[in-house]
């Protein structure tokens, strides 16, 4: 073994060492010298077949170069590490004064608005606000309401029917069956959800919309009970100053019946009398229906002798006029132009 070789080992190994990119690279170069096979290792390993001289020279020479190079590795180290350190914070830095993203948020959809109007009216009135099945039976939705399959009154309602007989419901109307086999007069209840017509749609008409549910049953309630309840909420939608109007009309399942409509003094300056709904005092042949129905079920007959009234309206059709909204359709389309509208506080 010469001087020359070892010499030459030296300078090969250093350069390596200074010019290892990266950690595992140095590690090879660690290896590849000093590791078991190592370069240097095999040539330390040599040292046992010199003579005694010749071996002591040739061993301290391979300390030397052997410390000269784990000094380098040690250096190069830790040269290496602060990079990949630096490296690191600098790709996770965060710029504290970049402007933020904008964080996209909801809005309640102007349905829900205005039946939480409604249903915040109506509670505050002492009234419990229930929900009810969408997928309903002839019986709710129409027997028990004084339609039978012979009434006319069924085509007024244009039904989606299921193959097992059973329906979409027209109207909340269902509700006023479901609440009274259930709760024992006297009671006030308004019921919410969607409902389904198969019908053309068009600007006023959609195939599912919703409606608002009234219901209150007990001993000598009457027209003008029903008169002040929906001037009470007209005030409670539209101000103080709204007024209601009623005129008459044909629901089977009361007895008078009527439409109603609100004057409504739109801040846009086109005040107008504004149809809302249907209403009436609730007919006798549903409180008789509806204590067959609990009679059936084992439950005392408690409704006949009773009286009460009923009202039903859309609240898709106040938004249309409270927000000036064209065109019903507009409402379940989904399209975030029309929705994106109804973000943060508005009216
Ligand atoms: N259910 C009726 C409709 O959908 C509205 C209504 C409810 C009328 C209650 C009178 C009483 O058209």
């Amino acid at each position: 073994m010469s001087e020359v070789l070892s010499e030459t080992l030296r300078e090969e190994a250093l350069h390596a060492v200074g010019a290892a990119p990266d950690l595992p690279a140095l590690q090879a170069v660690k290896t590849r010298y000093l590791g078991k096979s190592g370069l240097v290792t095999k040539e330390l390993g040599r040292l046992g077949q010199l003579p005694p001289e010749e071996r002591r020279r040739r061993g301290a020479e391979l300390n030397v170069l052997r410390q000269a190079i784990e000094a380098a590795l040690t250096e190069r180290e830790a040269v290496l590490k602060r990079e990949a350190l630096d490296a690191r914070l600098a790709s996770e830095a965060l710029d504290v004064t970049l402007p933020g993203l904008p964080l996209p948020a909801g809005g309640l959809h102007p349905t829900g608005r205005v039946l939480g109007d409604l249903t915040g009216i109506f509670e505050r009135m002492g009234y419990e606000v229930v929900e009810g099945p969408e997928v309903e039976d002839e019986q709710h939705n129409f027997e028990a309401l004084n339609i039978p399959w012979y009434h006319p009154a069924r085509d007024l309602q244009d039904t989606f029917w299921l193959e097992d007989g059973r329906l979409l419901r027209t109207h909340t109307s269902n509700m006023q069956i479901r609440y009274m086999v259930t709760h024992d007069p006297p009671l006030k209840m308004v019921s919410r959800g969607k409902v389904y017509r198969y019908e053309a749609t068009d600007a006023t008409h959609e195939a599912m919309f919703h409606q608002l549910e009234g219901l209150v049953v007990g001993d000598g309630i009457s027209m003008a009970d029903l008169k002040g309840t929906l001037a009470e909420m007209a005030r409670g939608l539209f101000g103080p100053g709204a007024r209601v109007r009623f005129q008459p009309s044909y629901y089977p399942f009361v007895e008078p019946g009527a439409d109603f409509a609100v004057w409504w003094d739109n801040p846009r300056g086109e005040s107008k009398w504004l149809e809302l709904g249907g209403c009436g005092m609730v007919h006798p042949s549903v409180l008789r229906a509806v204590d067959d129905l609990r009679e059936a079920a084992g439950r005392e007959r408690v409704y006949e002798g009773k009286t009460g009234f009923a009202f039903g309206l859309g609240p898709e059709r106040i938004a249309m006029l409270k927000y000036g909204i064209p065109d019903i359709r507009y409402f379940y389309a989904n399209d975030p132009r029309v929705l994106g509208q109804f973000r943060g506080e508005l009216g």
